[in-house]
This record gives C-alpha cells, sequence and structure tokens, in this order.
C-alpha cells in the first residue's frame, strides 16, 4: 500500500465540492449550514479531526452534485477561516477557493432578539455585519458572539 492509500480516508468524488480543512469539530454546522440533514438525499461524506499538516486536527465535506451559494460561503467563513473549497468535476480539482471573511452576511442567520424587525414576517432579509467578536445584526444592533451555526434560518 502507498502512503497515498494509506492516507485517503474518504473516498474522492466524480462531481461536487470539497470543504477542506474544516475547523476540527465544525463538519456537522457545515452541513447545517448548507442545509443538508440527509432528508433531501444528497451523498455526503464526512471526515471529522483527522489529522492535518496545516492545522493539526481538520474536518473534511464532501457533497455530491452540489455547489455553494455566496452567502453560504460567506456564513462558512466565519466558523472555519481556513477552509477550502474545492470544486470537483469528473474527479479532477478545477476550482479551488480560500473562505474570506466578509464585511456582511445576508439572509442564512437569524437574528436572536424576537423583538427585532428582521423577525416580524416582515419582507426584510436578516442581515449581520462581522464585526471582530462576531456578527451584529443590521437592524437591532445585537451582536451574536459563538455558536453562530445556532442562529441558523435553514435548518
Ligand atoms: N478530492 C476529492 N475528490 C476528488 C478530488 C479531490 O474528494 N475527485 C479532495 C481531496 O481528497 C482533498 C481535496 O479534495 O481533500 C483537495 O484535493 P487536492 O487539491 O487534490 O488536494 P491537496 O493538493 O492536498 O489540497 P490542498 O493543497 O488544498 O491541501
Ligand atoms: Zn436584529
Amino acid at each position: 500500500m502507498s502512503d497515498t492509500d494509506k492516507q485517503l480516508r474518504v473516498s474522492k468524488i466524480r462531481n461536487g465540492t470539497v470543504i477542506d480543512h474544516v475547523t476540527g469539530g465544525q463538519a456537522l454546522n457545515v452541513l447545517a449550514i448548507l442545509g443538508i440533514d440527509g432528508a433531501g438525499g444528497e451523498s455526503v461524506s464526512i471526515g471529522m479531526n483527522v489529522p492535518s499538516d496545516r492545522l493539526g486536527r481538520k474536518d473534511v465535506v464532501k457533497v455530491e452534485d452540489r455547489e455553494l451559494s455566496q452567502s453560504e460561503v460567506d456564513v462558512l467563513s466565519l466558523i472555519a477561516p481556513e477552509a477550502t473549497i474545492n470544486i470537483v468535476r469528473d474527479y479532477e480539482v478545477v476550482e479551488k477557493l480560500r473562505v474570506e471573511r466578509p464585511e456582511r452576511v445576508t439572509g442564512l442567520l437569524t437574528c436572536p432578539n424576537r423583538n427585532c424587525i428582521s423577525n416580524a414576517n416582515e419582507p426584510v432579509d436578516s442581515r449581520f455585519d462581522v464585526v471582530d467578536d462576531g456578527v451584529r445584526c443590521g437592524y437591532c444592533g445585537t451582536i451574536v458572539r459563538d455558536d453562530i451555526a445556532d442562529h441558523l434560518s435553514v435548518s
């Protein structure tokens, strides 16, 4: 067995997206961001806390036949700032992107303040400004510091 064979824990995929170098332990939150709970029938492979030269331990999420939207990538960057997004077509990585911390995220997150206008069934999209210690609701100023994944509007 070659070293590569020994190191390959999760099979390669034919088409889809590999989210690599995810902060160890965050894989299930990545799935929550993508709105994947298994019920939709998606083919997903996950590696959790696998050894990584760069990060020590990392998670890897492979989703077949799926590409990510910009708002998904934006929220992802908040919980996995070192993540690499690899677009795979016909087994080859055709595009590799590092996530970037955005200035603002729209949609996807809900404000924890029940009285916030963004929770009032008004036709407004949630909007959060990314600040040093978390994200701040653009409507009421509430700051979400940790467990950002607990405030996803999907899931
Ligand atoms: N991958 C996959 N299926 C493919 C091709 C790649 O699942 N058909 C996965 C690899 O297992 C790896 C990631 O996509 O986790 C990136 O692949 P590649 O760029 O070939 O690996 P590296 O060069 O090691 O990536 P990096 O430099 O980003 O660490
Ligand atoms: Zn708010």
